[in-house]
């Protein structure tokens, strides 16, 4: 059996976790994402010698000046930066700066992925930054049209991506001008993202890169009456990142790797990475590679070392050879909404023995979902005054009260028979493992949505059929 190693780490690990992204290679998925980790040759060497398997440039083209305070970000709780917003622009080196770098660490490491990130106006500015880049080294080029700030007000960025047919010609102008894959890097800011994709393949891309940020703003410094982040009297809108964009992405990224003329695409995925964990979700909905931002101008580069080997041990553990058996695992089970087995039943199953008595649950159903939690020791009129429309008749016996807490610190119990099964009270819950989802008996078999509306058995009780119906017959000729 093939045994790599863990790159950077010098461990030991069964599962291959290089990867051949259109033609690009590299010892691990893990890739730098274009921004400030992968600004200069000082830290891309860093980086590499940390474990990450390769970088995409910090895009270069003509250099621009950022504004100082360019950055925000919102915290919950007691996490730091869970969105990240930035209004940076490209690089603000000069082009030859860049390109001598970037050769200086294709020398040091030839095995790992350099990847160039470009962003120019004409067409001879595109020629010659693709020519140059490709001198000096790159192994791929991935052209930029996501940044949602700043350069897509100079007609760059995303207002590229947002018109496909400016962006199947620029593409096109670019798998002209190379002699290494032409990669383009996504905005998310559209209504369909299999436009821009269809556009990309159209103009040749050999790989797509997605997201870039999301249009965004801050917050309001309600003292000065002045968005942030505040540069002086004034802000702008920036790009959002960090892991709460992470469910966008993934859905964008599984988007495209079920539909059927990019789903045989590499594509590489970014957005909200942070650990293991999140790379293997976005491999298993599609992605050949990963790259990261935000986390690791939070963390730095060592946070790399958990990623290689959380990941190779996933694989070990579920017995893939190599990162390729991963890729696209989940995507046979996205489906339509309409496709969804109306049939499958949940039911919220509380544990008495775990739980605190702090009464979340039953605010969150009885406000947010189906009334179905219940207070022990109330009397029906008691129940009913309280907003429940429906009671059950039997109590189940469990312990009324959370243990070793204060005399009020009731333990809910659930009404399994009106349950719907939402979820909510288990996502409020604050302790790990008390409210479980539990699968119950439902209707035999399974039915969809689809299926119904093939049957024509899709009509139900309580709509507006009859003025459905009377419209239909109005419509109809005499
Ligand atoms: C401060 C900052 C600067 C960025 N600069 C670039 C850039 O120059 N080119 C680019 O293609 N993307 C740029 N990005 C976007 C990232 O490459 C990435 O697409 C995005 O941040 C989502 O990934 P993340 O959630 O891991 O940060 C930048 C992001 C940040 C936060
Ligand atoms: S799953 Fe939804 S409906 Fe059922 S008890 Fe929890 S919150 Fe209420
Ligand atoms: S949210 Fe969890 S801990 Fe709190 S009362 Fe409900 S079941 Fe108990």
């Amino acid at each position: 059996m093939l045994r790599a190693l863990g790159a950077g780490t010098g461990r030991p690990t069964m599962a291959d976790l290089s990867i051949d992204f259109a033609g690009i290679r590299s010892p691990n998925p893990f890739w730098l994402a274009s921004g400030p980790p992968a600004n200069s040759a000082a830290q891309v060497l860093r980086a590499f010698d940390a474990g990450w398997g390769g970088a995409v440039w910090k895009t270069i083209g003509n250099p621009i000046v950022n504004v100082n305070s360019r950055f925000g970000s919102i915290d919950y709780g007691d996490r730091r930066m869970i969105g990240f917003n930035n209004i940076e622009l490209i690089t603000d080196r000069p082009i030859e700066e860049n390109l001598r770098e970037i050769a200086e660490v294709k020398k040091r490491w030839p095995r790992n992925a350099l990847v160039v990130s470009l962003m120019v106006e004409t067409k001879e500015e595109w020629k010659e930054v693709i020519r140059r880049s490709e001198d000096a080294g790159a192994d791929g080029l991935e052209l930029n049209f996501g940044c949602p700030h700043g350069m897509c007000e100079r007609g760059m960025g995303s207002a590229v991506g947002q018109e496909p047919k400016v962006l199947e010609e620029i593409t096109r102008w670019a798998v002209e001008f190379a002699r290494t894959p032409v990669l383009v890097k996504l905005t998310p800011n559209v209504g369909d993202i299999t436009e821009p994709a269809e556009a990309a393949l159209r103009g040749g891309a050999r790989g797509l890169s997605l997201i870039n940020t999301l249009q965004s703003l801050m917050g309001v410094d309600l003292d000065r009456l002045v968005p942030l982040p505040r540069v002086g009297s004034f802000s702008t809108n920036g790009g959002y990142c960090g892991p709460a964009v992470k469910p966008i992405a993934l859905h964008m990224i599984g988007r495209l790797a079920r539909h059927p003329a990019t789903a045989r695409l590499p594509i590489s995925g970014i957005g909200g990475i942070s650990n293991w964990r999140d790379a293997a979700e976005f491999i298993a909905l599609g992605a050949a590679s990963v790259q990261v931002c935000t986390a690791v101008m939070h963390y730095g580069f060592r946070i790399v070392e958990d990623m290689v080997e959380g990941l190779s041990d996933y694989l070990d553990a579920r017995g893939l050879k190599s990162v390729n058996d991963l890729r696209g695992a989940a995507v046979p089970a996205f489906r339509e909404w309409g496709e969804l087995d109306l049939n499958y039943r949940l039911k919220a199953v509380i544990d008495p023995g775990k739980c605190i008595g702090c009464q979340l649950c039953y605010v969150a159903c009885m406000d947010g979902a189906h009334q179905c939690i219940h207070l022990p020791g109330r009397t029906e009129a008691q129940s009913r005054a309280a907003g429940h429309t429906v009671v059950p008749k039997e109590v189940p016996k469990v312990p009324v009260r959370a243990p070793g807490s204060f005399p009020d610190r009731y333990v809910p119990f659930v009404h399994l028979e009106e349950c719907v099964g939402c979820n909510l009270c288990a996502l409020v819950c604050p302790v790990e493992g008390c409210i479980s989802m539990e699968e119950a008996p439902g209707p035999p078999g399974s039915e969809s949505w689809n299926d119904r509306v093939a049957k024509g058995t899709d009509s139900v009780a309580g709509g507006l059929e009859e003025t459905r119906r009377a419209a239909k017959r109005k419509e109809r000729p005499a």
